[in-house]
């Protein structure tokens, strides 16, 4: 198993802290915006007297809530469509495992979210990477490029809609033709969508692979919400899809482990509940992070940078050869004013070894944090050039 890109230097940053330095986080995607303060409330006023396992599909009144989510979306699935998962993560490990046998491939573009690395590798599954590139914005190549790389052992192509770590957002067009490309040779489209709300371009709108139609047992989402109400600790997401093969495969895994958390879900159900004008204020909030970083990005010499236009993070290439000895080293050896940054070094988003001197930021912090923290990498960078 690798380890996590974004999660190794962790025992660099805890001495740091031991050291005295503050530290701004921008290698993890976790958000410090509030919970809904319903969700909240629906752990503390629960009823229960004995915390039972749940069905192991997730509770019902939940997947009926969820379903209602999705139709508000143009996304027309019901209950029996959507199994609740311990995270977006554990619905990507029910996919990997019920759609491939070992030695199978899946075609994901590069740089991806570091953890389908893991996953595909913890279901012996061989990554096949398209490669998209910073200098293009992380466009996605033509759609001749999957074709050449399908081959007998091809289960799946995966996207990321909006990306992690590019921010990139599929157009419908181009969801179109992945779909065309998943029935001619019946293999699955899946889709992550768990950033789907957090899209910034004034005319851009998301697409789900389940709103096309005739794709339906192709089709398999994967969902969470972490990142969608703030509620990464409450693990919750689900997989979404219309093919009842995969549905009764996957709830063997799902049987496997029992049932999802009790207490989570009754957040989730009650956070399900939220006003529509909530995902509005959010993605504002988001919008205007995005642009204070890239507004802070600008200022920092020979670096290129591509403006992420969803979901929460931005790829950086740096004028250095080894990015995850930059992020130590910021962590071990640099401070402005005893404060310091962590940032993701973008190896791991590669299968390749494209990507060591790139970083990943996470625009998860306030403005003023934000402001700052790229005030402190520019010192860094320069410090370190200079070193
Ligand atoms: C693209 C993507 N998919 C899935 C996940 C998994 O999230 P969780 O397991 O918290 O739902 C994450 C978390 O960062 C992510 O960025």
């Amino acid at each position: 198993m690798p380890l996590s890109p974004i999660r190794k230097l962790v025992p660099f940053a805890e001495k740091a802290i031991e050291r005295g330095k503050k530290i701004f986080y921008l290698n993890i995607g976790q958000p410090d915006i509030k919970t809904p303060q319903v969700a909240l409330d629906a752990v503390s006023n629960h009823n229960l007297t004995t915390i039972e396992y749940s069905h192991s599909a997730g509770n019902e009144s939940l997947r009926i809530k969820m379903a209602e989510y999705y139709r508000k979306r143009n996304v027309n699935v019901n209950k029996k469509n959507i199994l609740i998962t311990t995270g977006g993560s554990e619905a990507l490990i029910f996919t990997m495992g019920s759609i491939t046998d070992p030695g199978d491939e899946i075609i994901i573009p590069e740089p991806f979210y570091a953890n389908y690395y893991s996953f595909s590798t913890q279901s012996t599954v061989t990554v096949v990477p398209i490669i998209t590139m910073i200098d293009d914005d992380f466009a996605l190549p033509s759609i001749a490029e999957f074709e050449k790389h399908i081959t007998k052992k091809t289960k799946a192509i995966l996207v990321c809609n909006p990306g992690n770590p590019t921010g990139y957002v599929y157009s419908k067009e181009e969801i179109r033709q992945l779909a065309n490309l998943a029935k001619k040779y019946d293999i699955f489209l899946i889709s992550d969508e768990v950033y789907r709300e957090f899209i910034y371009g004034e005319n851009t709108e998301h697409y789900s692979i389940l709103q096309e139609e005739g794709l339906e047992e192709h089709a398999i989402v994967i969902d969470s919400v972490s990142k969608r109400y703030s509620m990464c600790g409450a693990r919750i997401g689900c997989l979404v899809s219309k093919n009842k093969r995969v549905m009764k495969t996957a709830m063997k895994y799902a049987q496997a482990r029992l049932s999802p958390p009790t207490f989570a879900q009754i957040a989730t159900e009650a956070a399900l509940g939220v006003d529509e004008s909530y995902y509005a204020e959010v993605v504002a909030k988001y919008k205007l992070r995005r642009d204070t970083l890239i507004d802070g990005l600008k200022l920092i010499p020979n670096i290129k940078v591509s403006v992420p236009k969803g979901a929460f993070y931005c790829m950086v290439e740096l004028p250095i050869d080894n990015a995850e000895h930059f992020a130590k080293w910021m962590l071990e050896s640099f401070s402005d004013n005893n404060e310091t940054v962590m940032v993701a070094p973008a190896e791991g988003f590669y299968s390749s070894y494209a990507g060591l001197n790139q970083i990943r930021i996470a625009y998860v912090l306030n403005k003023k944090d934000l402001k700052r923290a790229t005030e402190v990498l520019k010192l860094g960078l320069d410090a370190y050039l200079n070193r």
